[in-house]
């Protein structure tokens, strides 16, 4: 069910009523009627829309309001096709709390320094989805640089030496009928991308999934995160629902 939340330091009546109708606009309404509606909304404002219908880009666009984030759900069956998969699998194995914790921030850091939420994280945020109930060491691949190819180029540091390059995270929807398989967060130091981690550490969590009987894979990703749609795409990953802000020439970044 699509949800929207209007933001604007002059909110009044209008806009909840424009909340209210976008909710459940078709998209021939959006087209007759969109513009209209979405015009006299204050320069200042924001609006934030689960499950977006493509048709409102557009007309956002001609009222005035930019589309500044876009984050997509794709999703696929599982498991892979074989010629997805062919080749050797990728060495992982699972994450060790109290041992990986340090490696993994760090590999998250680098990997999504730009990223709004994903960046900086520290021990305690860590530890704050280690807790969630349903966190699986298992769940969590690790690749060091003894299971890449070529790792001896990678950082310059001789390779071999244990060091952690990239992680898969998956998480299981138990709350999905039937449950439904994510990859939660994958990330890869930049040092080592490029030289198919990525797609390994993917394919790795995927098997994961499909090993607990899961038949649904998910996953969110910012849609100009090029690399990230790139790899999805290719393995057979599908737009399900956006989730996106639009914003006036006035609204704060
Ligand atoms: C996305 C990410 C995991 C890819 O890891 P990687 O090891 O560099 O990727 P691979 O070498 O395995 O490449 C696999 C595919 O990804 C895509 N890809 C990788 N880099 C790309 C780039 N710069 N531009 C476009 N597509 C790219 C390609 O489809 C590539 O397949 P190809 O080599 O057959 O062309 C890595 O860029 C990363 O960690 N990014 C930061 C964190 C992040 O954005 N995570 C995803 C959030 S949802």
């Amino acid at each position: 069910m699509r949800t929207v939340r209007i933001s604007s330091p002059t909110v009044d009546r209008g806009e909840v009523d424009l909340a209210t109708w976008l909710q459940s606009a078709t998209d021939d309404d959006l087209e007759r009627e969109g513009v209209e509606r979405l015009r006299p909304l204050p320069p200042d404002a924001t609006i934030e829309v689960d499950d977006a219908p493509a048709a409102l880009d557009a007309v956002a666009a001609v009222a005035g309001l930019s589309l500044v984030r876009e984050l997509v759900e794709m999703r696929r069956a599982l498991p892979l096709e074989p010629e997805l998969t062919s080749g050797p699998p990728l060495a992982t194995r699972p994450f060790r709390a109290g041992v990986d914790d340090l490696a993994v921030i760090e590999v998250n850091n680098r990997a999504f320094a730009w990223h709004p939420e994903q960046a900086d994280w520290t021990v305690d945020d860590l530890a704050a989805r280690r807790d969630e109930p349903w966190f699986d060491p298992c769940g969590l691949l690790l690749a060091h640089d003894t299971a890449v190819r070529g790792a001896g180029d990678v950082g310059g540091d001789g390779g071999g030496s244990g060091r952690l390059l990239g992680f898969c995270w998956t998480k299981v929807h138990h709350e999905e009928v039937p449950p439904a398989g994510e990859i939660f967060v994958i990330g890869v130091d930049p040092v080592a991308h490029g030289r198919g981690l990525g797609r390994g550490l993917v394919l790795a969590g995927l098997a994961h999934l499909s090993g607990l009987g899961l038949r649904h894979g998910l996953l969110w990703t910012e849609a100009d995160n090029a690399p990230a749609m790139g790899l999805y795409r290719s393995l057979g990953f599908r737009v399900a629902r956006r989730h996106c802000w639009y914003a006036g020439s006035g609204a704060e970044g």
